[in-house]
């Protein structure tokens, strides 16, 4: 299962094997940018469990040669690394910090030197402090902002940038950071964050003709995390609420993006509960056609399946973390009976990742684009042994597994959905948003006080399932 041959022969050859990572989490350089939101958040008292910021992190700003260096010994195929918006434009608008653009131009160009495929995130969550104060996504100012902002990055990249992707998980944005609270801005307004929803959307539609019109050679396309939800029970009430999830984590922002259409309010939910989801996913139009410009790749990010059932969680338990909103949430996510968990407590289900790719292409038929995973992995605390290496088989095990559904998907197995490759979340150990430095997703192992590096034995794993597919010598 975990060969790293026996991968190798059943990935397609074009089939593109990277790692993903974002600004905030591993960047620092904090003094060289602009504030954004997740600062202020993380300087709150009790909102990041470790009482951590994203200051220093991994210190990837001044160590990006080492982290380059590392992706070769990977061999990796691509890497998907974010801009942050305050390093470009410390203000949000106006002012454009040519040293900020420096950083990525030359990481870009040291990529391409390498045969790594860039990939560009435009936006992973770090929205600058001014437009933070002037009302974030609630206000659809900062989408067209976020336009702005994207025709300067497609200025200077543009030429060299392979892949685009305009935002990062919009449905965790409006979820975690205005649903529930327990990320950046830190709001709790449940439903009505639906709104914010509006505005993220629009903000892709701004960055994709921004990207258009400059025009950038690559192509473009746009990330989601989608996960296929399932009703605890045959209940009316359980599944009328795997509806609702459904609905604001799968449709809310692919409908009107793939459709060109405002998701269709799920059946048996109470009428004032259907009346404010259809006022908050209603678009116009105009705005319509704006969002649901063709794209040349759609970025799915899966970790897990969700099982829900009617009725807030008492301890108002969420898997980012605790949110007194989310015990007035009319549904909570259950554990799953059978399936083992990651040390977040994520439940570990690679067959997932099918049932998603299955329900993509029945609901999007030839309206989806070919697909790139563009995110997906574990966390796993395992620490250095007393011989200095770090024994990570659990994370090898994880990956063979979704990267074996990803290959099955990539040689065809859903007709009609086209899977391009897959990014492993992610290169290094981070700055994991609320959740500090307390959870480890990385192939690499990072000692956060001296920033010392240690490939783990799924780092080396990768290595060897990609020389294995370059047929190069013995594994
Ligand atoms: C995703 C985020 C990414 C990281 C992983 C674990 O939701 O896009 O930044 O936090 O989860």
């Amino acid at each position: 299962m975990t060969d790293p041959r026996e991968l190798a022969a059943r990935q397609p050859a074009n089939f593109v094997l990277g790692a993903a990572t974002a600004a905030l989490q591993i960047e620092g350089g904090a003094d060289l940018r602009g504030r954004c939101g997740w600062d202020e958040f993380a300087e709150q008292p009790g909102r990041i469990i470790d009482g951590s910021t994203p200051a220093l992190t991994c210190d990837h700003f001044h160590r990006s040669e080492e982290d380059l260096e590392l992706m070769s010994g990977a061999g990796l195929d691509g890497y998907r690394f974010s801009i942050s918006w305050p390093r470009v434009q410390p203000e949000g608008s106006g002012r454009v910090s040519s040293e900020g653009l420096d950083f990525y131009d030359r990481l870009v160009d040291r990529l391409i030197e390498r045969g790594i495929r860039p990939m560009a995130t435009l936006y992973h969550w770090d929205t600058p402090i001014p437009l933070e104060q002037q009302g974030g996504w609630k206000v659809r100012s900062t989408a067209e902002r976020f336009g702005e902002y994207a025709a300067i990055v497609g200025e200077r990249l543009g030429d060299r940038v392979a892949d685009w992707v305009s935002i990062n998980e919009a449905a965790t944005v409006v979820l975690n950071g205005y649903g529930l609270g327990v990320h950046s801005p830190g709001e709790e307004q449940l439903f009505r964050a639906g709104a914010v929803a509006r505005n993220m959307v629009l903000g892709h539609g701004y960055a994709v003709q921004a990207l258009r019109s400059v025009p950038v050679a690559g192509r473009i396309g746009v990330t989601n995390t989608h996960t296929p939800v399932s009703p605890a029970t045959d209940s009316k009430k359980d599944k009328a609420m795997a509806g609702l999830l459904d609905f604001v984590h799968n449709r809310l922002f692919a409908d009107p993006v793939l459709l060109g259409r405002s998701p269709e309010v799920p059946r048996g939910l109470p009428l004032p509960m259907r009346l404010m989801l259809k006022s908050v996913s209603r678009m116009s139009r105009k705005d319509l056609e704006l969002v649901s410009q063709p794209l040349d790749f759609y970025g799915l990010n899966y970790y897990f399946p969700s099982l829900v059932a009617a009725g807030a969680d008492p301890t108002g338990m969420s898997p980012d973390g605790e949110s007194e909103a989310a015990k007035d949430l009319p549904f909570r996510l259950l554990d799953w009976p059978d399936l083992p968990q990651t040390d977040f407590g994520w439940p570990i289900a690679p067959d997932g990742l099918r049932q998603i790719s299955q329900q993509m292409a029945e609901r999007y038929g030839t309206r989806l684009p070919p697909v790139v995973i563009t995110e997906g992995g574990a966390s796993f605390n395992d620490a250095p042994s007393p011989d200095g290496s770090v024994n990570d088989d659990d994370r090898v095990a994880y990956l063979a597994a979704h990267i074996g559904v990803a290959a099955d998907l990539a040689n065809g197995a859903i007709p009609g959905f086209e899977l391009e490759g897959y990014y492993v979340w992610t290169l290094l150990d981070n700055w994991e948003w609320a959740a500090g430095f307390s959870q480890r997703f990385g192939l690499v192992h990072v000692d956060f006080d001296t920033l010392e590096r240690t490939p783990k034995s799924s780092y080396h794993w990768i290595g060897d399932v990609q020389r294995a597919r370059r047929g190069k010598t013995e594994v």
